[in-house]
C-alpha cells in the first residue's frame, strides 16, 4: 500500500427533508474512497457540496445566497494559496435549475441531481480536468442505489433508511414529481440487507424514508416491508415517513396494531380541509375521507399519535375553505405539524391559477393555524405528566448528569441518569411537560433484557 495522501476536506450543507439528509450521508461515503473526509466549516474546505431543496421559493432562495458566500470563501482560499476549492450544487434545485445555477453563479464547478450521486467522484474528477460535463440530472434510481456504497458508518442509534423515491401524485402546488421523478421502490432485499448492516451497527431504531414512503411497491407493500424488519433481532423501534392518505392501506393499518416495533406516531400530511381546496390541489382525498381514515388507523392503535402538513393561502382560498382546515385540525388533534404559506412554483399548475392570496393574508392564517397546532401538541405533552413512557436513550444532554431519549411519539425526553442508559429502552415516569419536549425520572429497570444495551 502506498502512504495515504493528506485527506480533503469535504464540508457538505444539506437543506430539506430527511431524504436529502440520507443522500448527504450516502455521498460522503463515496467520496470517502478517493481521501474525503468531511470537516464542519466551509473556510478551507477542498470540496463543498450543496445539497439544496427546491420545495418552496425561500429554500431555492438560500442556495443563491450560500453560493454568494462559497464564491467568497473559494477566493480566498485561492488568493492563500492553499488550492482550490471545489463546489457542487446537489439536491433538487441542481435537478430543477441546472442550467440557472451554472449561470448565475460560475463559482459552481459542478451540477449533480438526486439520481446520478454514483457518479459524483467522475464528475469532480471531470471538473477538475475541466472537461465541461458539468451537469448530471438524468433520472435512473436503480442504478444510483446499486452503485453507491451502502450504508456504512453507523453513527448513532438511530437511522434512515430510503426505500423508495419520487412521486407520480403530481399535487398541484408541487415540484416534487418533477425534481425527484417518478416514484420507485428500491428491492426488499436490498433493504432488509442494508437494516440489518444497520443493526449490527448498533442502530435501534429506523425510519423508513420515502417522498411517499407508504406507496412502496415491493410485496406486500409497505405493512409487508415492517413486518420483515421488526424480525431483525435488535431492531427496536420502526418509523416511516412520508405518507399521502390515499396509499394509507388496510394491510398497513392493520401492521400498525400487530407489529410491536412500528411506533404509534404518523405522519400524514392533509395540507388543507377544505373539499374545494383539496380538489384543486388534486389531493384524491376529502376532508371527511382523511378523517374517516384517522379513525380506522385509531381504531387499530388508539394512542396513534398524528403529525400533518398544511399549506395555508392556495390559490382561491377563503376565509371560510381556511376555516374547514382549523375544524379538520380540532377533529384530529395533532401531536407535531409543519405548516407553510402558499409559495407558488414556476411550473406546476397552481402557479398558472387565478385568485393568488395576499402574502398578508397569508401571514394571517398562517399564524392563526400555527397558534391552534401550538396548543395542541402542548396539549398532547401535558397528557404524558404521570404516564410511564418507554424511551430509547440516545445522547447525553446539555446540562451536567442529563441523558437524552425519545418517546415512542417522538418527543425528546430529558432525564437526570447515569451514560450508560444510552443505547437502552428504560421506562420513564413523565413529571413534566412544555410544548416541545419532557422530562421525568426513570421508573425501573428496561421492561425486556433484550432491550438492554448491549
Ligand atoms: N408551497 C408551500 N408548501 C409546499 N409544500 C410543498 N409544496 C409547497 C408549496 N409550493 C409543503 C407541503 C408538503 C411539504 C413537504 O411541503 O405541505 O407536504
Ligand atoms: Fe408533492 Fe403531493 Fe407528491 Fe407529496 S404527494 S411529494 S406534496 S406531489
Amino acid at each position: 500500500m502506498t502512504t495515504p495522501a493528506a485527506p480533503k476536506r469535504l464540508y457538505i450543507k444539506t437543506y430539506g427533508c430527511q431524504m436529502n439528509v440520507y443522500d448527504s450521508e450516502r455521498m460522503a461515503d463515496v467520496l470517502a474512497p478517493l481521501g474525503y473526509a468531511m470537516t464542519d466549516a466551509p473556510e478551507g474546505a477542498d470540496l463543498v457540496v450543496l445539497n439544496t431543496c427546491h420545495i418552496r421559493e425561500k429554500a431555492t432562495e438560500k442556495t443563491f445566497s450560500e453560493l454568494g458566500r462559497l464564491k467568497a470563501l473559494k477566493q480566498e482560499k485561492a488568493e492563500r494559496g492553499d488550492g482550490v476549492m471545489t463546489i457542487a450544487v446537489a439536491g433538487c434545485v441542481a435537478q430543477a435549475e441546472g442550467e440557472e445555477i451554472m449561470r448565475r453563479q460560475p463559482a459552481v464547478d459542478l451540477v449533480v441531481g438526486p439520481q446520478s450521486y454514483h457518479r459524483l467522484p467522475e464528475l469532480i474528477a471531470r471538473a477538475h480536468r475541466q472537461l465541461g460535463l458539468r451537469l448530471a440530472a438524468d433520472f435512473d434510481p436503480e442504478e444510483k442505489f446499486d452503485a453507491l456504497p451502502k450504508a456504512r458508518g453507523v453513527t448513532g442509534l438511530t437511522a434512515f433508511l430510503t426505500v423508495q423515491e419520487g412521486c407520480d401524485k403530481f399535487c398541484t402546488f408541487c415540484v416534487v414529481p418533477y425534481t425527484r421523478g417518478g416514484e420507485y421502490s428500491r428491492p426488499p432485499e436490498a433493504i432488509l440487507d442494508e437494516a440489518r448492516r444497520l443493526v449490527d451497527g448498533g442502530v435501534r431504531e429506523i425510519t423508513l424514508l420515502g417522498q411517499n414512503v407508504n406507496a412502496y411497491a415491493g410485496p406486500g407493500g409497505l405493512a409487508g416491508l415492517v413486518r420483515q424488519l421488526a424480525k431483525i433481532e435488535g431492531l427496536a423501534r420502526i418509523r416511516y415517513t412520508t405518507s399521502h392518505p390515499r396509499d394509507m392501506d388496510d394491510a398497513l393499518i392493520a401492521a400498525h396494531g400487530e407489529v410491536e416495533a412500528l411506533m404509534p406516531y404518523l405522519h400524514l400530511p392533509v395540507q388543507s380541509g377544505s373539499d374545494t381546496i383539496l380538489r384543486a390541489m388534486n389531493r384524491a382525498h376529502t376532508a371527511d375521507s382523511y378523517l374517516t381514515l384517522v379513525e380506522r388507523i385509531r381504531a387499530a392503535r388508539p394512542d396513534m399519535a398524528m403529525s400533518g402538513d398544511f399549506i395555508v393561502g392556495f390559490p382561491g382560498e377563503t376565509e371560510a375553505d381556511f376555516e374547514r382546515t382549523l375544524d379538520l385540525i380540532r377533529a384530529t388533534t395533532y401531536a407535531a405539524a409543519f405548516s407553510f404559506k402558499y409559495s407558488r412554483r414556476p411550473g406546476t399548475p397552481a402557479a398558472a391559477l387565478a385568485g393568488q392570496v395576499d402574502e398578508a393574508v397569508k401571514e394571517d392564517r398562517l399564524a392563526r393555524l400555527q397558534d391552534l397546532l401550538n396548543a395542541q401538541q402542548a396539549g398532547f405533552n401535558a397528557a404524558m405528566v404521570g404516564r410511564t413512557l418507554p424511551v430509547l436513550f440516545e445522547r447525553i444532554g446539555r446540562r451536567e448528569g442529563q441523558v437524552v431519549g425519545r418517546s415512542p411519539y417522538l418527543q425528546p425526553v430529558h432525564i437526570t441518569g447515569p451514560e450508560r442508559l444510552i443505547g437502552g429502552i428504560w421506562p420513564v415516569t413523565i413529571g413534566a411537560a412544555t410544548r416541545g419536549s419532557l422530562t421525568g425520572d426513570l421508573a425501573g429497570e428496561p421492561a425486556s433484557h433484550a432491550l438492554e444495551p448491549a
